[in-house]
């Protein structure tokens, strides 16, 4: 087989048979295909697209070029929940106790992020002490015992994924349907889960601006998962502004700590209750998914979702003082202030541009391998539909560096959009596909 006639028949808008693809896919990880070869074959599918057919050889392949997880001696239906990503994004740290106190085992393998925040794991480092370095006998173990744990991704999860997603990353073959499907079912399925719940992003915020293109990536993402004889369910939810009220990693901890006391804005509390919901269904705890949300509000209405979250970080070796005192958390020295210039309603809060607000304050990485700050971030004080006078505040900015938290708070009033007229605020939840 030759990469050549690989690259040459996707160019002419051929499909590729399981065979080509799982050649691809072996030999570019073992550094046999050079990465302008990788890099063509990347573009003709991006341009001439893959069928569904394409896109589960993609997917195993992927999925085969490195460890699978086995987590057959964890008791009970392990769901994994992902989330295509979003700005203000804490979903997975609130919903890990939860499901975990309705009695579901959740085992969650998580990365760190690339990007305007950090991933999970970082933001649940802002806990001194907090670990997710373990043993995979121990992360067993630890899910056995109070049905919860995170671990950091193993090196040999789907190296495939880090090689492609690194070169799609530079040659702007990010964003096609297939490659996105493949390279996130391939990580969720190699972890080990039996069901899995997708959150998949529409809006400014996300890979997928439009909402049809989000139903499709859904529904790709879903056949696979069904494909490959897992459960799989994914919910298309908003994000055309950032999701709760705080973006950077201790704040957005803060954040999820107090969705489980039973506090937190709105749309962060509602997004919980419907994915947990939808988590609970996948486990069999529940038939429908009003059950499934009484089953949320009842956990953390009795205690039982935020004493799970203290047995967790215990478990981990973070030191829970910081827990139950928030204020304790990694704080920025100063707090700038971003003031309305006019009055009207709120029409816009373009996530992208705060998510590139929290990223120039230090909240995320440009690369890899950058360093992150724990403690800068924003804080949104209005949200989309809101009425503002003129300076009334709308965000705090959060910094260690006076000329950093500047260029920040130039960059976030552009994301702003402030009118005279009322609007009709975009639903949070857009569908469900099964
Ligand atoms: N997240 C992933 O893991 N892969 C993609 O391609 C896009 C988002």
């Amino acid at each position: 087989m030759r990469m050549y006639d690989i690259i040459l028949k996707k160019r002419n808008g051929e499909s590729l048979s399981k065979e080509e693809i799982s050649y691809f896919v072996r030999e570019y990880t073992e550094g046999s295909i050079p990465d302008y070869q990788a890099s063509a074959l990347l573009m003709a599918i991006y341009f001439q697209k893959m069928n569904k057919e394409e896109t589960v050889y993609l997917t195993e392949a992927m999925m085969k070029s490195g460890e699978i997880i086995n987590l057959s001696s964890i008791n009970g239906i392990k769901v994994d929940k992902h989330s295509t990503g979003g700005v203000g994004d804490k979903t997975t740290i609130a919903l890990g106790p939860i499901v975990a106190a309705c009695g579901v085992p959740v085992a969650k393998m998580s990365g760190r992020g690339l990007g305007h925040t950090g991933g999970t794991i970082d933001k649940l480092e802002a806990i001194p002490g907090f670990s997710v370095e373990m043993s995979q006998a121990t992360f067993i173990n630890n899910v056995n015992r109070i049905k919860l744990a995170v671990a950091g991704q193993t090196g040999n999860l789907v190296p495939a994924d880090k090689n492609l997603y690194a070169l799609r990353d530079v040659t702007a073959t990010v964003d096609n349907i297939s490659l996105i499907a493949s390279s996130i079912m391939s990580k969720k399925l190699a972890s080990g889960a039996d069901a899995i719940l997708l959150d998949v992003k529409t809006g400014d915020g996300a890979f997928m601006k439009e909402i049809d293109e989000s139903f499709l990536l859904a529904k790709e993402m879903v056949d696979i998962g069904n494909n490959m004889n897992k459960d799989t369910i994914a919910v298309v939810t908003d994000m055309n502004q950032p999701l709760g009220y705080a973006i950077g990693n201790s704040l957005e901890v803060k954040e999820a700590i107090r969705l489980l006391k039973g506090e937190g804005p709105e749309d962060l509390k509602a997004l919980c209750h419907f994915l947990g919901a939808y988590m609970l269904l996948l486990a069999n705890k529940v038939n429908t998914e009003s059950e499934g949300i009484q089953m949320v509000q009842q956990v953390i209405e009795s205690g039982k979702a935020f004493e799970m979250l203290i047995k967790f970080i215990e478990q981990q070796g973070g030191d829970t003082a910081y827990v139950e005192d928030l204020s304790s958390l990694p704080q920025a020295e100063e707090i700038l202030i971003l003031k309305s210039e006019k009055k009207g309603y709120i029409h816009k809060i373009q996530a992208d541009t705060v998510g590139l607000s929290a990223l120039i304050l230090g909240a995320g990485r440009d690369t890899k391998d950058s360093d992150i700050d724990l403690s800068v971030g924003i804080v949104l004080n209005k949200k989309v539909g809101d009425y503002v006078e003129t300076d009334d505040i709308l965000a705090y900015i959060h910094c260690n560096d006076i000329k950093k938290g500047e260029v920040s708070i130039n960059q976030l009033r552009e994301a702003y959009t402030i009118e005279e007229n009322p609007l009709n605020v975009r639903p949070l939840i857009f569908g469900v596909v099964d």
